[in-house]
């Protein structure tokens, strides 16, 4: 299944380290985010959720929920979670579907048999408070991916969602914005108090508007 961005995340109920879950249901009104994990017991998918959990404050700073999936058993997960606390100093404090008949990495699209072999490759979906898809990344199983990037990438949704902006290449936290080109320009001083510059009459840019 080919999922697009702005398609609704599709529901599932799966086991996971956690219990059973229901997405949608488990994700409320707020964000989140599921990324696919090849296999169990392999060395880069111990950093990645290490590292996940390590930033977790991060992600509820941001309203966000994590969960991972991998297509191993239930009790393999259990298992794989003591060598991830024990080697990325972390206490796992997120689900990790099991998914061993490959629903959830099926209805996902995350299996590219080019690529890897019945495995998923590594996926990202940052789902919305209104469940429809805000972003997907797809890296090869032998890179882990930067979660750095991924909160970026979620405070710049954020912004877009609360202010008419959008974010600039390589924008960080603290740099200017650009005004959405649905903004006339004579409508920016109100609705950007902190002013604005025009580099180009399709060019405005802002302060950042939540700081
Ligand atoms: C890993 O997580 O290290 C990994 C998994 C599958 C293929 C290659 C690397």
């Amino acid at each position: 299944m080919t999922i697009r961005l702005g398609d609704t995340a599709p529901d599932f109920t799966a086991e996971t380290t956690e219990g059973t879950i229901e997405l949608h249901k488990w994700l409320g009104e707020g964000w989140g985010i599921l990324f696919s994990h090849p296999k169990d017991y392999t060395p880069v998918c111990t950093t990645e959720l290490g590292r996940v959990a390590n930033l977790k404050g991060e992600f509820e700073k941001r309203n966000v929920k994590v969960i991972a999936v991998s297509v191993d058993p239930l009790e393999s997960h259990k298992g794989w979670i003591n060598d991830i606390n024990e080697t990325q100093s972390c206490s796992m404090n997120y689900p990790i579907i099991a998914d061993p008949d490959r629903n959830v990495v099926t209805m996902y699209g995350m299996i590219h048999p080019n690529a890897l072999d019945n495995l998923t490759v590594r996926s990202v979906f940052i789902i919305g408070p209104d469940k429809k898809v805000k972003l997907q990344l797809t890296y090869p199983a032998s890179t882990g991916r930067n979660f750095d990037e991924i909160l970026r990438v979620i405070d710049s949704l954020q912004l877009t969602a609360n202010y008419q902006v959008a974010t600039p290449a390589d924008w960080k936290q603290g740099d200017d914005c650009v005004v959405v080109p649905a903004i006339k320009t004579e409508d920016i001083p109100a609705k950007f108090p902190k002013g604005f510059k025009e580099v180009k009459p399709y060019l405005r840019m802002t302060p950042q508007p939540d700081i």
